[in-house]
């Protein structure tokens, strides 16, 4: 089905557009030059600020500025639009699937039908970690989170894989590419058995990708499992959701761990202890942990109120968006798969998914947060779709690192093969104690 697409300006600078800055203070004038992008904002170029003026730009957070340039993502925050290459997401959630999803954002465009099903057998056959993988789980405790495990052991590939850490080899990086793409779901996989205390199930070359994945996550030795497509779509579809999002906070970190030249296994572990914090990707377990929390909806006053007061850090967990000041496009089509996992579940009447439900509709109607554009985004129904799967709390933030993993990768990717390519390298602002001369204990 093609999908009307949504209007999308495209810009164009002038030829050689500049903005000057000019200094009150000496009337010193710079002027800098304007890029275009092909869309979202234009931007001006202050690279040359310093070396020129002698002053540093300033703005914590990355409110205003842009650390590369990219042709992966495009989220248009307003219009709530998200294009992987062009493409928007409720095409690719709707026609494709994940490993199709992971070619065209490492190759820029989607795959044949021979070029998919070679990038998916070769994906198939290395999802299996070394033997010796599973003595790295043994030394945590069983409570552990997972996410604890998942970036202690994806940091570990590293010292199984020293043929291909060498980053300027291209073939090195296209194999480590596939090693990681295929070997997170087997890790994530572990990760959750290790925590509920059963065997470590293989991966099955029978399976697509996201099957393969619950598969070893849900089946155990002693009975047959089957997974259901519908469950096994619910997944996949996951899986796309989560696969990249621009220069969020974990795929800076990558882009930033990746420009010291440091191993790609190492640079999605620094990925991954990102993606833990509650403010990012541990939003769909606090999310639901929130829920659980205000339990009935008699309580959901309550909790608005308290999301409202200033003197309260609570914030309402799975709404707002640093970029998205319309619906997040991942949240709505997220919203799909969940009720038809529920409907597939029978679990429509579940308490805890009719109060989600409420919480939604008594949210998305209040003015504080209509005021503020504070619409849910894809963690809040992430964590109650991954709840009706079955998935532990805990797992959430892991099952977020796993879908991110291709975007992590494939934005890596892109900064190493940037002919500009550096380290990054931020400067500050130092608002701290003037130079002054060493005093000596005696006279302390
Ligand atoms: C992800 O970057 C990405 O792309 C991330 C991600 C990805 O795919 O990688 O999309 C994944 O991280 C999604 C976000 C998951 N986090 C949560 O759901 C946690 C709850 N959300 C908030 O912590 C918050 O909305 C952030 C962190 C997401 C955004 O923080 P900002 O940019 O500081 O929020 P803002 O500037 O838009 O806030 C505007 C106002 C402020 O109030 P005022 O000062 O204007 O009075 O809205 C308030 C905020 O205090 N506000 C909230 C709120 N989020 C913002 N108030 C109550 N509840 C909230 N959730």
């Amino acid at each position: 089905m093609t999908r009307e697409l949504p209007e999308l300006p495209t810009v164009s600078a002038a030829p050689n557009e500049k903005a000057t800055i000019r200094f009150q203070s000496d009337g010193r004038e710079l002027e800098l030059p304007i890029i275009s992008p092909t869309h979202g904002p234009k931007t001006v170029d202050i690279s040359r600020l310093y070396r020129e003026t002698g002053y540093f730009a300033h703005d914590p957070g990355f409110l205003s500025t842009s650390s590369c340039q990219s042709k992966l993502t495009f989220i248009d925050g307003d219009r709530g639009i998200l294009l992987h290459r062009g493409y928007s997401i409720e095409d690719l959630a709707q026609d494709s699937n994940y490993l199709e999803v992971c070619y065209l954002l490492l190759n820029g465009r989607l795959p044949s039908r021979q070029e998919l099903a070679e990038f998916e057998n070769v994906i198939t056959r290395h999802t299996m970690v070394h033997e010796q993988f599973k003595t790295f789980f043994s030394g945590y405790r069983r409570d552990a989170h997972p996410m604890a495990l998942m970036v202690g052991t994806v940091g570990a590939l590293s010292a199984f894989y020293h043929d291909d850490t060498d980053v300027t080899d291209p073939r090195a990086r296209m194999i480590a590419t596939h090693r990681i793409v295929a070997k997170m779901p087997t890790i994530c996989a572990m990760a959750y058995k290790y925590s509920v205390g059963q065997p470590f199930v293989y991966p099955r070359n029978d399976l697509d990708y996201a099957a393969n994945f619950l598969h070893m996550c849900f089946s155990v030795p002693a009975e047959p499992y089957d997974v259901h497509p519908i469950v096994a779509r619910a997944m996949d579809r996951f899986l796309i959701l989560h696969a990249d999002h621009e220069q969020n906070a974990s795929t800076a970190t990558v882009r930033i761990a990746g420009s010291s030249q440091a191993n790609p296994y190492a640079c999605i572990a620094a990925g991954v202890a990102c993606l833990w914090g509650p403010a990012h990707g541990g939003a769909n377990e606090a999310a639901l942990r929130m829920l659980m929390e205000i339990g009935t909806k008699d309580r959901i006053g309550e909790y608005l109120a308290r999301a409202k007061d200033k003197n309260d850090p609570f914030r309402l967990m799975g709404f707002g968006h640093r970029v998205y000041k319309n619906y997040d496009p991942r949240a709505r089509v997220l919203r799909e798969s969940f009720h038809e996992v529920l409907e597939y579940l029978g679990k429509q009447r579940e308490p805890l998914f009719e109060l989600a439900m409420e919480l939604e509709r008594l949210a998305t109607e209040d003015d504080y947060f209509r005021e503020r554009k504070l619409f849910p985004n894809v963690d809040f129904y992430s964590g109650i779709t991954l709840h009706a799967l079955g998935f532990p709390l805990a797992m959430f933030p892991a099952l977020f690192a796993l879908g991110r993993t291709i975007g992590w990768i494939s934005q890596w990717k892109e900064m190493i093969e940037d002919e500009n390519q550096r380290i990054a390298r931020p400067r500050q602002l130092y608002v701290g104690a003037p130079i002054h001369p060493y005093v000596p204990i005696t006279e302390r």
